[in-house]
């Protein structure tokens, strides 16, 4: 299986931090945003791996990884010309997966503890269709937020003023190539974005949209705030403090 990391977008809630970079080469303990998601591929087993970011920093993202040597995976790069939206990011995958193939993707501000080796395990039983990685969360209103009939993702809500869960949809996704089509079908939201929900609201509604739980820390890097708490919480996994 491929994996994709998405890195472009504006980081508009991290200025003026993204004025000066790009939000996903901003540290999180002692390496750069990106390279959390590139190491939890690694470790999956995932070695193929593109990652799509937008001009800004583009430079940078290939000094610092390279090939990806480094971390034992192979990178390949594509530039996403303006942030249309998350899925307008993935739709430029598709030269990169292979009809009938299934890959994951990750948020690159997305940070999290759990390996996903299970996840992408499971994915790999499932016939066809998408997965989605849940956290129970208590502010669920600035995420897509799912909700569950009978075991089974029923619908996501982007960001509802009135969310009825509290289960956050992460930005970790697995899908089976005919997303690429999907994304064709759909168009701007609202705020002019291409919206991965939409997207996962296909596969939803289809019966094919399967999920799991992250039962460890999960973080949104993408506001100071949780920027800020993503730190404390990857420090406290490198250096654990026997009173804590
Ligand atoms: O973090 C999980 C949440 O991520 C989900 O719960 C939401 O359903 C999903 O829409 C998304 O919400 P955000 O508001 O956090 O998305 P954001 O615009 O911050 O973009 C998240 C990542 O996607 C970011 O790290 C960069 C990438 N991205 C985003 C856009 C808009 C791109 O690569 N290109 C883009 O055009």
């Amino acid at each position: 299986m491929k994996g994709v990391v998405l890195a472009g977008g504006t980081g508009s809630r991290l200025r003026p931090l993204t004025h000066i970079i790009n939000k996903h080469l901003l540290p999180v303990g002692d390496m750069p945003m990106i390279q959390h998601a590139l190491e939890k591929l690694a470790e999956a087993g995932i070695e193929d791996v593109l990652v799509i970011t937008g001009k800004q920093s583009a430079g940078l993202y290939l000094d610092y990884l390279g090939g990806g040597d480094a971390l034992g995976i192979k990178l390949t790069y594509k530039i996403q010309e303006k942030a249309g939206g998350i899925a307008e990011a993935l739709a430029l995958a598709e030269d990169f997966i292979r009809p009938g193939e299934k890959f994951v993707v990750i948020l690159g501000d997305n940070l999290f503890k759990d390996s996903l080796v299970q996840m992408i395990d499971a994915f790999r039983q499932q016939e066809e269709g998408a997965m989605v990685i849940l956290k129970e969360v208590p502010d669920p209103s600035r995420y897509g937020v799912a909700t569950i009939k009978d075991g089974r993702i029923e619908q996501i809500e982007e960001k509802p003023a009135q969310p009825q869960t509290r289960y956050a949809v992460t930005g970790i996704y697995l899908y089976d190539a005919t997303v690429f089509d999907i994304i064709k079908t759909q168009a701007p939201s609202a705020r002019g974005e291409m919206e991965i929900t939409d997207v996962n609201n296909v596969y939803a509604a289809s019966g094919k949209l399967s999920h799991r739980f992250f039962t460890n820390w999960w973080i949104d890097a993408g506001t100071h705030e949780s920027l800020f708490q993503a730190n404390l919480l990857v420090r406290r996994e490198d250096t654990p403090c026997k009173p804590c």
